[in-house]
């Protein structure tokens, strides 16, 4: 069952206006960037905070971050990470969620991103209000919530999850006889669905980016290259998600092209992942999934224009004056209760690690 909402579609009008100069803005990028890199190294690691990065922020940004101590992963081993470090201040570089899931999971710390307009259209998708009020409606559902939400929304969820571990909670949920609110990401909600049996009802929100993906020029691909094994992330849409040979997080995407045989790999999710998954795979053909591109309505064409504004210019200018507009500040009390759905997702996680 899926929940249809007029207001939803507004928002999504004003998230396309809002991508279209996000993209422009981040399409002037300059050289001059590059030769920041060296000086923000060594402001960073003078500074001793732990930058912690998303596979789709720019490669400067994300060698960065392996060359001081940081990390680049998907958004579960980000949580995971910032809350185990010792470090007493991160800078995230991905979108507004993932800082804010650090602060939640870490208030002790003080968390910074270059810029904190960087969201994310299923948490834009997802207003805290409206979602409450559905909640309320079938109160007699657990209420899991993907990662890519506010910290409100969280705060009103029995769990958080993100894509590399949602069908094992649920499963697990359903296990107990549990049946599920799921929000926001339908496309994500249904692979869940269909790949655990439960009983779910489903928010309406998707990915910009992800639900560009088409079969509509795949084909003529494969045929090019009949080699090829296709990589699809969860966000993306159903007949993708039917025809790939491995479906995952980020992390779990870059796994399956190391362990699967193929010398080619067809992926659909956010270029910025190739950076890393060809270091894992320097023999293998990495080529992108087809777009409806320019005559799609989405003209970010697989990078997430969100994902895009986290800069190295950006990064240069919080180190010089850790701007307050850069920091990440969660109420307390909201705080406590986001806690408790995402401490129980890492200690699941914990459980499935021993
Ligand atoms: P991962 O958890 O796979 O890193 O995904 C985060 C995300 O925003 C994908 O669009
Ligand atoms: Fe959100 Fe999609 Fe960007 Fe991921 S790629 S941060 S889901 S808009």
């Amino acid at each position: 069952m899926t929940v249809q909402m007029d207001d939803y579609i507004a928002t999504r009008a004003e998230v396309r206006a809002y991508l279209d100069k996000a993209l422009q803005d981040a399409n002037d990028t300059s050289s001059r960037e590059l030769e920041l890199y060296d000086d923000v190294k060594q402001k960073l690691i003078a500074s001793g905070a732990r930058l912690i990065a998303h596979y789709y922020v720019h490669p400067d940004i994300q060698r960065l971050a392996e060359e001081t101590g940081g990390i680049v992963a998907d958004s579960l081993e980000m949580a995971r990470f910032g809350a185990a470090d010792t470090a007493t201040t991160l800078i995230v570089a991905g979108v507004s969620f993932m800082g804010e899931t650090a602060k939640i999971l870490s208030p002790e710390k003080r968390i910074f991103m270059p810029t904190l307009e960087a969201t994310c259209s299923l948490d834009l998708g997802c207003p805290e209000e409206t979602f409450s009020e559905f909640c309320d409606q079938h109160s007699d559902r657990t209420v899991v919530v993907y990662a890519n939400t506010s910290a409100a929304v969280k705060a009103r969820a029995d769990w958080v999850v993100t894509s590399s571990i949602a069908v094992e909670v649920v499963d697990a949920l359903t296990t107990r006889g549990e049946s599920i609110i799921w929000a926001p990401d339908r496309y994500l909600g249904r692979y869940v669905q269909k790949q655990t049996g439960a009983d779910m009802l489903l928010w309406d929100s998707a990915c910009v980016v992800h639900e560009e993906f088409r079969l509509h020029d795949l084909d003529a691909l494969m045929t090019l290259h009949p080699e090829a094994g296709l990589l699809v992330h969860p966000e993306s849409p159903d007949e993708m998600i039917e025809r790939a040979d491995a479906v995952g997080s980020t992390s779990q995407l870059i796994e399956a092209a190391v362990r699967l045989p193929n010398p080619t790999f067809i992926v659909a999710t956010d270029k910025g992942i190739f950076y890393k998954m060809q270091q894992q795979v320097p023999d293998k053909l990495l080529l992108e999934a087809p777009t409806r591109g320019a005559g799609g309505t989405c003209q970010s064409c697989a990078h997430c224009p969100w994902m895009a504004m986290n800069r190295l210019s950006g990064l240069n200018q919080l180190l010089d004056t850790w701007d307050q507009r850069c920091e990440i500040h969660i109420d307390a009390d909201l705080g406590k209760k986001a806690m408790q759905p995402l401490t129980r997702m890492l200690d699941f996680k914990a459980t499935l690690s021993a």
